[in-house]
């Protein structure tokens, strides 16, 4: 009650803007989290402990966060996979975040998170998770940085004293692309746990082969899978002709819906490239790319929000939500974003 007073009479900023100047973990509604501890274990991953603030309602295995910083002025959302064990006793959560190459808030953060430095976190979100009724046998496939969804699944099993079997199975470029190499190798020693790398350059790619080789009884196990769209397809093929698609479960997003507006006008700016073209009725993502520009991007689906840029003017519709919005200098996604008319995108 209080604090809903004190925000009516500190609008428009809301009491978090004011509390952060006396500390940023200071918050009344907002989550955020600390760094706590970094760690390089391989020359393009950091690792990251966060401390969140008590808004935090804690995560299940396999599910992911929004994490935003602040980069040059510019709010910048990405979504990472916690990769510890749901159980984790201290409340804290770990991310391991591989520096892609452009890629603007990973090369960020693997090159300035310190401990103390407080980031935007959002609650976890997402339904690649273990069923609560654990099933008898397990197989986690994953690559690159896919590892942390399903290494928080295996942690958490470990945590549990499954007593089930379970198989992981990992594709990494080489041993020492491999974050966590020496605790999957410690937590193999387990009674139940199986750990496989593969190598492609080694081994070559994922087939049935590797499948019949790794775990013969795979068509007896669920299957969590989380890796480069190469492996998914990969893997989802070898199950969809064995019709074993159903054993199968991956991070589902499902995609934005495709839409080409017939009636649209209007011209779209894209302010700092000094490029205009007449809107096609596309999203700006598209629009964009057409235009030979290459604005960041990720799941091009509306979740993952790398792609999102300030609209400068005009109205623009979300395809997702239906929402109409018009403010200036606003925050929108390319990816989900079609105008409505005139507007100007800061790329
Ligand atoms: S939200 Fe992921 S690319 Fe737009």
């Amino acid at each position: 009650m209080f604090t809903e007073m004190l925000e009516r009479v500190i609008t428009p900023y809301g009491v978090d803007r004011y509390l952060e100047l006396v500390h940023p973990m200071l918050t009344v509604r907002e989550l955020r989290a600390e760094v706590t501890t970094v760690h390089r274990s391989t020359s393009d991953t950091v690792t990251l402990t966060l401390r969140p603030t008590r808004q935090w309602r804690g995560f299940t295995a396999g599910q992911f966060v929004r994490v935003s910083v602040d980069i040059d002025g510019v709010r910048r959302v990405r979504c990472y996979s916690p990769a510890c064990s749901q159980h984790r006793t201290d409340g804290r959560i770990e991310l391991t975040i591989k520096a892609h190459l452009g890629g603007l808030v990973s090369r960020y953060l693997y090159t300035w998170a310190r401990p103390g430095l407080v980031v935007g976190l959002s609650q976890a979100d997402g339904s690649f998770t273990l069923p609560v009724v654990r099933p008898t046998k397990i197989l986690l496939i994953s690559g690159g940085s896919g590892i942390t969804p399903v290494l928080s699944m295996l942690r958490t099993l470990c945590d549990e004293r499954y007593p089930g079997e379970v198989t992981f199975l990992h594709y990494a470029d080489s041993e020492s692309a491999l974050p966590y190499l020496a605790e999957l190798r410690s937590l193999a020693a387990h009674r139940n746990v199986r750990v496989v790398f593969r190598y492609p350059a080694v081994h070559g790619y994922f087939g049935l082969d590797h499948l019949r080789t790794v775990e013969p009884r795979f068509a007896d196990a669920r299957t969590f899978l989380c890796g480069p769209p190469g492996l998914m397809g990969a893997v989802r093929d070898v199950y969809a002709t064995l019709q074993l698609s159903e054993q199968l479960h991956t991070e589902e997003f499902l995609p934005a819906p495709v839409v080409v507006d017939g009636s649209a006008t209007g011209q779209v700016s894209f302010a700092r490239s000094e490029v205009a073209a007449v809107n096609s009725g596309q999203t700006l993502l598209e629009q964009a790319e057409s235009a030979g520009l290459r604005p960041e991007h990720g799941c091009r689906m509306g979740i993952c929000f790398s792609c999102t840029q300030i609209k400068r003017s005009g109205c623009v519709r979300n395809i997702r939500s239906g929402a109409v919005s018009s403010e200036e200098d606003e925050e929108i996604q390319l990816c989900v974003s079609v105008p409505v008319g005139d507007v100007a995108i800061d790329i």
